[in-house]
């Protein structure tokens, strides 16, 4: 997630305008930024890695001539967050500038044919291909315009965008895109512009125009003209009035960024699945040849751990050992050693007891591998190899769509491995693969459909004292992070375990009405679990199942319920089961009178550089 932003201003400099509304920005990326400008046919551009305060403060970031321009805020997915890999992106003329927001797929398919055709890239992003696309389809066909030629380079890009365009050669243009990826014009007496979101502009003008998915715009002094990417054809739109303050803007018209976040993950996760194969083979292959692999986190990348180590067991054949990154060096310190791997889990890469625990790994030569939502963090110097999850930057303190984001990646990482090894028949990965692809649409499913009913459970038990949460198998992982939202969001007092554990002990506290939350994916472990919620229901408990479809058995033994489309294979569950969940904390919060995005007692961790 990066934030792009456009404007062609009728009179007066763009460069200040662009600064400003980029830093409005901010939140969906913080990495580096860059604008560039044209004046009397030439491009003008500042870029730097770092916050914008700090890159403003060394460059002058508002000292670009020309009253047309572009600027970006980078949240790195591909390429380090350094001056090179910074938008925008030029061709190899200078003459064409890029920023972009998105993922493409094919870069380097497209990348390499370029190189052939003699083009000189400079960065490792994927968005410098868009700027040499362009430059190479005008060298085609001369007399194509700007637009047109876009147009012809967008057609061949897979993958999310949202991108600006400029050319020294028609100055007075802005050309944008949009495939997935947001994008929205704003549109005033002075000016006409185009941005990842709403809050860029807000303050300049309230007068909206969404551009679609498949659409490109053509940005003039006389306003905007939409067409389809596909056809060329026109579209006419109006600007509508939104009457969001700047706050309501930020959070896109949520109250809270918790739910904005939630409601993130069909989207985030479609970006998981667009991660570079290399470095799920390069981690994968390590993987392969480690003697011993730890599974290193905490909180909530400690459930994703956990839930791994069923992946990397069931698909694989591996055994992993999950542990908690407070308790690495005193559990395996001593006896770590060259021989080991350790798969380090951090959102935000810079935690200190994950990065203690992989110091003193790295200093018993252990390779240190890395799983991290921020490329640039600590975790990523420290790491071997890392790989990136592609969520953008998660603002509210409760991990959420970082955590099923982690789960897809490593899903994928298990199934790699298993290719690997030749552990799973082709027809089985091919099965897996194919419900993976599903799983973004599946989480938007439960999203729309269940959420009011979430609404109502969070209601009727907003004054328990107590929850239990029970699952088996990787189920249990997904028990453990319901648990974990619950208390640290709503201040429920929560307990999760494996739903076989549940009566060597913590039955006892067992009394009527108590709420246990039961995970039951229709799995092996299904009927099993029936007999674990017959042992609570015959106490008392009042059960609150997260179900499958149709699962008509568990349905029938539970005093509430939330369905998960059918169909999604045991080992993938944990995504889709844990939204429920996080939906669960989020309303018994706001029912209990809590902000979510404040957790008291706790803060996001974030990069220091
Ligand atoms: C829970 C939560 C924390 C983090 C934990 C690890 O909602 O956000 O438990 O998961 O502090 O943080 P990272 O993943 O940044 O290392």
């Amino acid at each position: 997630m990066c934030g792009i932003f456009g404007c062609i201003m009728k009179e007066g400099n763009a460069a200040p305008i662009i600064h400003a509304s980029l830093k409005r920005l901010e939140y969906r990326g913080y990495d580096s930024v860059g604008i560039a400008t044209i004046q009397d046919g030439t491009i003008y551009m500042k870029k730097d890695q770092g916050k914008i305060d700090d890159v403003h403060r060394c460059i002058d970031l508002d000292d670009l001539p020309g009253n047309v321009g572009i600027g970006h805020t980078r949240w790195a997915t591909h390429g380090a967050p350094l001056k090179v890999n910074a938008h925008p992106h030029t061709d190899c003329s200078g003459q064409i500038a890029v920023v972009h927001n998105g993922i493409i797929e094919n870069f380097s398919e497209l990348k390499l044919e370029l190189e052939n055709r003699g083009h000189i890239f400079l960065s490792k992003t994927d968005t410098e291909i868009i700027a040499h696309l362009i430059e190479e389809t005008l060298k085609q066909n001369p007399t194509l315009s700007l637009a047109d030629a876009v147009l012809d380079a967008v057609k061949k890009l897979d993958g999310s965008y949202a991108i600006a365009v400029i050319s020294a050669k028609e100055p007075d243009k802005i050309i944008c895109a949009r495939n997935e990826s947001p994008l929205v014009l704003g549109v005033s007496d002075n000016a006409v512009y185009c941005a990842s979101d709403i809050p860029a502009f807000l303050p300049l003008t309230n007068k909206a125009v969404f551009v679609n998915n498949g659409e490109l715009v053509i940005l003039s002094p006389a306003g905007y003209e939409i067409r389809k990417i596909q056809d060329s054809s026109v579209a006419a739109r109006e600007p509508k009035i939104i009457d969001w303050t700047p706050e309501m803007a930020v959070k896109q018209g949520y109250p809270y960024f918790m739910i904005k976040e939630i409601h993130e993950q069909p989207a985030t996760l479609r970006n998981t699945l667009r991660i570079q194969e290399h470095y799920l083979d390069l981690i994968s292959t390590f993987l392969d040849r480690a003697q011993e692999v730890f599974l290193v986190a905490c909180g909530t990348s400690y459930h994703a751990c956990l839930a791994a180590s069923y992946m990397f067991s069931k698909l694989a054949f591996l055994p992993t050992y999950p542990v908690f990154a407070s308790e690495f060096v005193e559990q395996h310190g001593k006896s770590v050693s060259i021989d080991s791997t350790i798969l380090a889990i951090s959102q935000s890469g810079e935690t200190a007891d994950t990065l203690s625990a992989v110091n003193s790994a790295q200093q018993r030569a252990a390779t240190i591998l890395g799983l991290t939502n921020t490329i640039g963090s600590t975790l990523t110097r420290i790491s071997r190899v890392y790989i990136g999850q592609q969520s953008g930057p998660e603002i509210g303190v409760a991990a959420t769509k970082t955590f099923t984001s982690q789960l897809s990646v490593l899903a994928q990482l298990a199934l790699r491995l298993s290719k690997k090894r030749g552990k799973v028949s082709q027809d089985e990965m091919d099965y897996l693969a194919e419900k993976l692809e599903k799983l973004p649409d599946i989480v938007d499913t439960i999203i729309q459909s269940q959420e009011e009913k979430v609404k109502q459970i969070a209601n009727k038990y907003k004054d328990a004292k107590i929850f239990f949460f029970l699952g088996r198998g990787i189920s249990t992982a997904t028990a453990f992070e319901g648990r974990l939202k619950l208390m640290e969001i709503a201040y429920v007092p929560s307990i999760a375990f494996p739903a076989g554990e549940s009566k060597h002990g913590p039955i006892s506290l067992i009394e009527a009405g108590f709420p246990v939350v039961f995970i039951c994916p229709r799995d092996g472990p299904h009927k099993t679990l029936i007999g674990n919620i017959m042992e609570m229901k015959a106490r008392g408990a009042s059960i609150i199942a997260v179900v499958e479809e149709g699962d008509e058995e568990v349905k029938a033994l539970s005093d509430d319920y939330v369905e998960v489309p059918k169909g999604v294979p045991e080992v993938l569950s944990p995504i889709p089961f844990a939204v429920p969940l996080q939906l669960l904390a989020y309303y018994m919060a706001l029912e209990r009178g809590y902000n979510p995005d404040t957790p008291r007692n706790l803060a996001k961790s974030v990069t220091v550089k």
